[in-house]
Order: structure tokens, then sequence, then C-alpha cells
């Protein structure tokens, strides 16, 4: 079935990978950008103007996340999935990475915006409709630092662990109208933008040390989060899915 989705923070980087995959398999999809304009507009070029939209919109930002999802309901009728991707103000840099007694608080509050307020103004904006038509598909993205935090990136992975519980309440509260919600946490990406500025003594340690001897690519994540958009995964709801060769194991 085809379906309209949402992808937060999808001009670049891992929503632009999981906006490709969501078009080639024939869904129509609304690609969120913040600064990236071209990029978000060349990637509606690529995949076809009768498939896709670019839309700007500072997560953040509620007024500016409910003109989006208004403009995206009108344009395609309806929407049917969103995907909470979209990164804030973060890079995985270990060299950067402050310590915890060099940490100040909006350090934290910073990506606890980026990440809940993002999530929480997007998955608010778009439920009423969800509810209205008894059914409906949020996809967060998280992270396995949570399990491992192999890099402590306190404040990005503190924000991450958020959002499992934000998708648990979420899961509980309007599974009854046939909404599910799960998050996808990617292992260390090979690469993004964001992941460009890691190490590659951290990509060979991670790589050694997993279970299937690679580091997780972009493709991957995006094909986990395209099976839980898909009506096969309708029964699936509350659930955190690790997405990185068996690094970490639930
Ligand atoms: N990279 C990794 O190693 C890795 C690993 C595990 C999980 N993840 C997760 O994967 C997701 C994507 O990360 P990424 O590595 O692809 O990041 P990225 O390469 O830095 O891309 C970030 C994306 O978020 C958008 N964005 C930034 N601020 C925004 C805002 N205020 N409102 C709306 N969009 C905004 C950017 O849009 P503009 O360019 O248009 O500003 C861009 O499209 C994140 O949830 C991240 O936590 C990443």
């Amino acid at each position: 079935m085809t379906k309209t989705i949402l992808i937060t923070g999808s001009s670049r980087g891992l929503g632009a990978t999981i906006a490709r995959t969501l078009a080639t398999q024939g869904h129509n999809v609304i690609i969120n950008y913040f600064k990236s304009k071209d990029l978000a507009k060349q990637l509606v070029r690529e995949i076809g103007e009768s498939q896709a939209i670019a839309l700007p919109a500072d997560i953040t930002d509620r007024n500016q996340v409910d003109e989006m999802i208004a403009h995206a309901t009108e344009h395609f009728g309806q929407i049917d999935a969103v995907v909470n991707n979209a990164l804030v103000g973060f890079k995985f840099d270990p060299t950067a990475q402050k310590a915890f007694i060099d940490l100040s608080w909006d350090d934290y509050q910073q990506q606890l915006d980026g990440t809940l307020k993002g999530a929480f103004n997007v998955t608010q904006a778009v439920i009423k409709q969800f509810i209205t038509r008894k059914t409906g598909t949020i996809v967060s993205i998280g992270t396995n630092l949570y399990q491992n935090p192999v890099v402590p990136y306190h404040e990005y992975t503190t924000a991450k662990a958020g959002l499992i519980g934000f998708t648990r309440n979420i899961a509980a509260e309007l599974g009854q109208y046939g909404i599910n919600a799960n998050v996808v946490s990617g292992g260390l990406l090979k690469t993004t933008d964001a992941s460009a500025v890691t190490t590659q003594e951290v990509f060979d340690l991670i790589a050694q040390t997993t279970p299937l001897r690679q580091v997780t690519s972009p493709q991957d994540v995006a094909n986990m989060v395209s099976y839980l958009i898909s009506d096969q995964a309708k029964g699936i709801t509350g659930q955190n899915f690790t997405v990185d060769g068996g690094l970490t194991m639930n």
C-alpha cells in the first residue's frame, strides 16, 4: 500500500537515505529540511515531484512544525507515518566531546530540545489525523550508545534514551487507535556528515568488536525503518530495535 511519510531532517544524511528507500518502494515522501534547502530540492528532483515535496521547518519550533504538517497534508491529502530523524546541532566527534565536568546545562538542553521537543512537536501535530483515521505510524531514530556508550556523548545519548520513554508512552496510550510507535537505534553510521568527524580509530574499534565485523550503514537503518512503516509490522509497538551488526545485544 502506498503511504505518505514525513521524514524530519531528510535533506542529507540518514534522513535522505530513508526518504530514497521509501520513495523507491513507491511511497510519497515529505523531505523536511532546516538549512539545506538546495539539497532538499535536489532530492525532490531525484525522486520526482509527483512523489516528493521539500518543506522547511525547525522541528524545535511548534508553529513551524504545524505549518509544515498543514502544508504536507494539503499537498498529499494525508500523512500516514512520521520518522523523527533530525539531528539538531550535534557531531560525533570524540576529540571535541566535553567531559561531564565541563558540560553545561545548555549543552544538555540543546539535545533535549532537538530530540525530545522535536519528536513531541512533530508527533503531536500529526496525531489528530492518525486518531481520526484510526491508523498511523511513528518511527523515531535512536542510538545504540544508550546501551553501550563507547564514547560518552552524555547530552546526545541521554536525550535519545528519553525518546524510548516517549515512544513507550505513545504506544501505550494510542495503540487503541491503531497507532504504533517504535524506535530504531542505529550503531555509528559510516558515514553521514555528523559521523564524518569520527576518528578512524573509533570506526576500526567498532568494526573489530562487532559480531558482523562491520560498521552500520545508513541503508541498514533505513531498511528497518521501512519494515516498521510497512503493514507487515502493524502488530509491533513500543519497541526499541537496535541495528548495529550485533555490537549490543538486548
Ligand atoms: N551518524 C551516525 O553515526 C548516527 C548513529 C546513530 C544514530 N544516528 C541518528 O540518525 C539521525 C540522523 O543523523 P545524521 O547522522 O544523518 O545527521 P546529519 O548528517 O547531521 O543530518 C542532520 C539532519 O537533520 C536536519 N536538522 C538539523 N537541525 C534541524 C532542525 N532544527 N529542524 C529540522 N531538521 C534539522 C539537517 O537539516 P539541514 O541540513 O537542512 O539543516 C539534516 O538533514 C539522528 O537522529 C541521529 O541521532 C546517527
